[in-house]
C-alpha cells in the first residue's frame, strides 16, 4: 500500500553541514502491516517518516500511496490519509483547549471552518465512547483543558485524535519514549488494541527493543539510512533481544572502524 523508490535524501546539499541521509532507499509495505523500526540515533528513522508524511521533501525516488503518486504532494494534502504522532506528547493535542475542542477538530481534520462551527454538541456521545475504549476515565473529563492531563493521558488522546479520520497510515515516532515505564506499557497495549481494531497500516519508531519484538509482523533496523535488517512473520516471532542487540553492535562497530 505504501511504495518508497530509490529515495535520495541529503540536507543542506553543497555546504559545510551537508549531511546525505538516504541513498537510493526503497521501501514497500503492505495493507495491514504493523512495521517497528529501530536504529540508532541519526540512522533517518524520524526523517524517515517525514518523508512519507510529506513534511521533508525527497531530492529524487518516488512514493507511492495505494498506487497513486503522492512524492510531490505536501504534508497538509496528505494529512487526511496519514496521521502521525510524536515523541512530545505536547505537538499532538492543543493544551489550551478542551479534550472535546480537541477531538472536535480532529474529527473534522482537513475542514477550513471557524473552530465555534466544528464544535458539534452532538459528538458528545461519540466522543465519549471514543475515549472510555482507552480506560483511563478521559471521558468523563470532556471538558478539561488538555493542558491539565498527564502526558500518558495526552500521547493516548493523540492517539485516538490520530486515528478518529480513519486514516490510511499511522507513523508513530517514538510515542512512548517520554512515558514512565508503566505508563508506556498502558499506551502501547491501547495502541496495539486500536491498530488491532481499526486493521490500521502502521509504522513504529522505537527505541524500546523489546517493543520492536513484541508489537508488529515486522521488524525494520535502520543503520546510516540503510536497511540492515528486515524481517517478519516467523523469523520476527523467534527474534530475541541479545539476537537484536549483537546484530546492532556488529554493525556499529563495523561502520565504526570502516
Ligand atoms: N531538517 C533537517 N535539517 C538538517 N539535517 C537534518 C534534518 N532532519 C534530520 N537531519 C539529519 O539527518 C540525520 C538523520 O536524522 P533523523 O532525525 O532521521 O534520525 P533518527 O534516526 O530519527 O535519530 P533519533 O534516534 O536520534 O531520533 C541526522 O544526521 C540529522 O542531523
Ligand atoms: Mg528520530
Amino acid at each position: 500500500m505504501l511504495r518508497l523508490k530509490n529515495i535520495c535524501k541529503t540536507f543542506n546539499k553543497g555546504k559545510i553541514n551537508e549531511q546525505k541521509v538516504f541513498d537510493n532507499f526503497s521501501l514497500s509495505i503492505d495493507e495491514g502491516d504493523f512495521i517497528s523500526v529501530i536504529g540508532s540515533n541519526g540512522a533517518g528513522k524520524s526523517t524517515l517518516l517525514n518523508i512519507i508524511s510529506g513534511k521533508v521533501e525527497v531530492d529524487a525516488g518516488t512514493i507511492e500511496l495505494k498506487g497513486e503518486d503522492v512524492t510531490d504532494q505536501k504534508e497538509y494534502e496528505k494529512c487526511k490519509r496519514i496521521s502521525r504522532i510524536f515523541q512530545d506528547p505536547a505537538l499532538g493535542t492543543n493544551p489550551s483547549m478542551t479534550i472535546y475542542e480537541n477531538l472536535s477538530i480532529a474529527k473534522n481534520k482537513g475542514k477550513r471552518f471557524g473552530l465555534s462551527f466544528l464544535i458539534d454538541k452532538k459528538d458528545e456521545d461519540l466522543f465519549k465512547g471514543t475515549l472510555k475504549v482507552l480506560g483511563l476515565g478521559l471521558e468523563d473529563k470532556l471538558h478539561t483543558p488538555v493542558s491539565q492531563l498527564s502526558g500518558g493521558q495526552r500521547q493516548s488522546l493523540a492517539l485516538m485524535m490520530a486515528v478518529m479520520g480513519n486514516p490510511e497510515l499511522l507513523l508513530l515516532d517514538e510515542h512512548t519514549a517520554q512515558l514512565d515505564p508503566k505508563t508506556s506499557e498502558i499506551v502501547m497495549d491501547i495502541t496495539e488494541n486500536v491498530v488491532k481494531e481499526r486493521g490500521l497500516t502502521t509504522i513504529m519508531v522505537t527505541h524500546n527493543i523489546e517493543y520492536a519484538i513484541r508489537y508488529g509482523n515486522r521488524l525494520i533496523m535502520l543503520h546510516r539510512g540503510e536497511k540492515v535488517l528486515d524481517i517478519s512473520g516467523e523469523e520476527k516471532k523467534n527474534i530475541t533481544k541479545e539476537k537484536l542487540l549483537s546484530l546492532f553492535k556488529d554493525i556499529s562497530d563495523r561502520t565504526l572502524f570502516a
